[in-house]
């Protein structure tokens, strides 16, 4: 079978990489940018390590700091409109999964006219868009993936519904995977975080035959490894850098393996309570997990056999 795999973004990870921030955008030439954060990571003094970089740079920072969870359409397009207010050059966001697909909207916005709701994918309708501005996207949690995907979730506000994007503005200039970012974060967002990074990678191996993909698989195969070794490390001692940088690492893995094949009912599900029930995207994941595999295990029983022997199961 003829396959192919795109790696979405160039990687700087480890412990310690935010260092390689103020380089990096002296390097892309950043003059203005629109930082990207929720209240949270501010709080946490989060923000500050990236901030601080920035300014040693040159870089002008104009600052959004309301980024909600299961982002809606009338953040981002709140956040876009501060953006091209201030003809920034850059977006850089620092945050989870909904931080991160908060900047993959504005970035879109700044590169093609309208309200994020008008590039809301309706099969079979795929709006087209073109690039935007610079994308630097700093992960503080392990688990969507999101700063390696060409795609973002974004709540429909309108329809109540999560609604999905697609577009070369969402590919990041630069991600920046540094555990030490995560080594705050409480038990149960590590938790189901985790959860949702497994479900990526279970989902990209046990999808339908026709979007098989041999790197995918091999992504996701050392993602799961790696979650069901160190993840409950992570969770029960959140200041363990090597089970955060392990978890960290998976997560980006397995967000590349499903950038590249799709996920399928456990997500098709998890979006749908977590819109309904405002549920944590992960818990969501979590809990139909083990259903979407019970349910394609007819069909696709090698693959779920190869996610059983790789999480350590004997058959
Ligand atoms: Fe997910």
């Amino acid at each position: 079978m003829i396959s192919n795999f795109l790696f979405f973004a160039p990687v700087i990870m480890g412990p310690g990489a935010v260092s390689v921030l103020e380089a990096k955008a002296k390097e892309l030439a950043i003059k203005k940018a629109i930082l990207v954060y929720d209240k949270g990571i501010e709080a946490a003094g989060i923000t500050e390590k990236i901030r601080k970089p920035l300014v040693a740079a040159g870089v002008t920072l104009v600052e959004y700091n309301g980024v909600v969870p299961d982002p809606t359409d009338v953040t981002i397009d709140a956040a876009a409109k501060l953006a091209r207010d201030n003809d920034v050059d850059a977006v850089i966001g620092v945050g989870g999964g909904s931080t991160m697909d908060t900047c993959k909207g504005v970035n879109l916005l700044m590169g093609n006219p309208g309200n994020i709701a008008d590039y809301f994918i309706k099969p079979p309708v795929f709006p087209a868009s073109k690039i935007g501005k610079k994308l630097i996207l700093l992960p503080t949690t392990a688990g969507t993936g999101s700063e390696c995907t060409i795609s973002a979730v974004i709540t429909d506000t309108a329809n109540k519904r999560k609604a999905a994007t697609r577009s070369p503005s969402h590919l990041a200039t630069l991600a920046i995977i540094d555990p030490d970012l995560s080594s705050g974060m409480p038990p149960r967002l590590t938790a189901s975080t985790g959860m949702d990074a497994l479900a990526h990678a279970v989902e990209s191996i046990t999808i339908l035959p026709s979007r098989w993909n041999v790197i995918s698989e091999i992504f996701a195969i050392k993602a799961i490894q790696d979650l069901v070794k160190y993840l409950p490390i992570a969770v029960h001692d959140g200041k363990n850098l090597e089970a955060r940088e392990k978890c960290a690492i998976a997560s980006m893995l397995a967000g590349s393996a499903f950038a590249n094949t799709l996920v399928h009912l456990g997500h098709a599900f998890g979006h749908s309570i977590g819109a309904r029930l405002h549920m944590p995207h992960g818990e969501c994941c979590g809990v139909t997990l083990a259903h979407a595999i019970d349910y394609v295990a007819d069909a696709v029983p090698e693959k779920v056999k190869l996610v059983g022997e790789t999480m350590g199961l004997t058959f």
